[in-house]
């Protein structure tokens, strides 16, 4: 599949036009608005990933590319050692805005590995290879999307029902996304489905990226509130459901977004096959089981403030706001990623396929 600059600019996150920043569509701001952020600095860049304005596990990691290689360009000195030393640190920043999504610190990897690979070149020949590297890291998740869209169409039929929880659109991948990639793919090629997308609370993401995104792409969705999920299965809507995942344990436990293990709970209940649809950069082999998985805390004001006009619970009430959860690899029929579809066992499937 031959990707052009085109696909590449059309993405939520890409290189500028002069190649020296790095530019986001503003996901906070959606639907309503439709604003970009064109970012050199660390801290800001830093400050996009943590208030979501790029979210999405694989979009974060495109995001962490790009950066890697704007902040590079910025580096002063010609000491290798220096640079080297320089750009680890902002690796490791760039972690820590956000600790679940494994994509992240995926990507900053593989641009410190390129330094690391050439221990023989100096700066002004590594930054041409950074560059190469970053858009190799967009590039190949444009094919994933693809890849994985395939997979996922294969498991459903025209005029299915699909449930599916946040946002794993365009939005917070490249081209087609991962759980909304078979959807897409379907509404290309003629074949009707109707989605029912979970508004995803606290920070609606089902509701404002996730139902955008569909409507505008001509599909067929209905939006519900997360708790009418059992409703729409029990009435027999749903044939199959389709979610993203930021990380994915060896042993195929996963983290997505809060409210994901709930989902699959309820769809082992009513016996509707439930799907988690990812590429390969979402793996983590290192990672034993979904327990060893860093779940984000965020703020409670999310949960109390944010998108009303008052305050819906007392200033000194509690809140309990993780971002994630972690569906066990019980509750999975399978794991549609860009090499194919996993079947259990998860363990030795997975190994198989990062092996390979
Ligand atoms: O907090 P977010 O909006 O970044 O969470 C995103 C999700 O949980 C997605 O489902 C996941 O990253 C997969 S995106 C292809």
């Amino acid at each position: 599949m031959k990707i052009t600059k085109e696909d590449r600019m059309s993405c939520s996150v890409h290189l500028s036009e002069d190649e020296k920043a790095v530019v986001i569509l503003d996901q906070t701001r959606l639907p309503n608005h439709t604003e970009y952020l064109t970012l050199t600095k660390i801290g800001d860049i830093y400050e996009a990933i943590r208030s979501l304005a790029v979210r999405g596990a694989p979009a974060i990691g495109i995001c962490a590319g790009y950066a890697m290689y704007v902040l590079a360009l910025q580096k002063s000195t010609e000491s290798r050692e220096e640079f080297c030393r320089h750009l680890e640190a902002d690796g490791e920043y760039l972690i820590s805005s956000r600790p679940t999504a494994v994509n992240l610190s995926w990507a900053v990897q593989r641009m410190l590995d390129v330094v690391h690979r050439h221990p023989e070149k100096n700066v002004s020949d590594l930054i041409p290879l950074l560059k190469e590297e970053a858009l190799a890291i967009h590039e190949e998740d444009i094919r994933m999307c693809r890849s994985i869209a395939e997979y996922g169409l294969s498991l459903v039929k025209p005029g299915d029902g699909i449930l599916t929880h946040c946002n794993a659109g365009p939005l917070a991948t490249s081209k087609y996304g991962t759980a909304l990639g078979p959807i897409f793919l379907a509404r290309e090629t003629g074949i009707p489905l109707r989605v029912f997308a979970d508004e995803t609370r606290p920070l609606l993401q089902g509701a404002r990226l996730t139902s955008y995104e569909l409507q505008k792409a001509g599909v067929d969705v209905t939006l519900i509130c997360d708790n009418m999920a059992s409703i729409v299965m029990k009435n027999g809507w749903v044939q199959a459901c389709f979610v993203g995942c930021d990380r994915i344990a060896a042993n195929g436990d996963f983290a997505n977004k809060i409210g994901t293990s709930g989902v699959a709970i309820l769809a082992k209940h009513y016996g509707i096959p439930f799907y988690t649809l990812g590429p390969r950069s979402t793996i983590d082999m290192n990672c034993p089981t979904g327990d060893d998985i860093r779940i984000e805390q965020r703020h409670p004001d999310e949960i109390k403030t944010m998108w009303y006009s008052e305050p819906m619970a007392l200033p000194e009430v509690k809140c309990y706001n993780p971002a994630f959860d972690v569906t066990d690899h019980s509750l999975l029929t399978a794991i549609v990623t860009d090499a194919g579809i996993i079947y259990p066992p998860f363990d030795i499937n997975l190994r198989k396929l990062m092996q390979g």
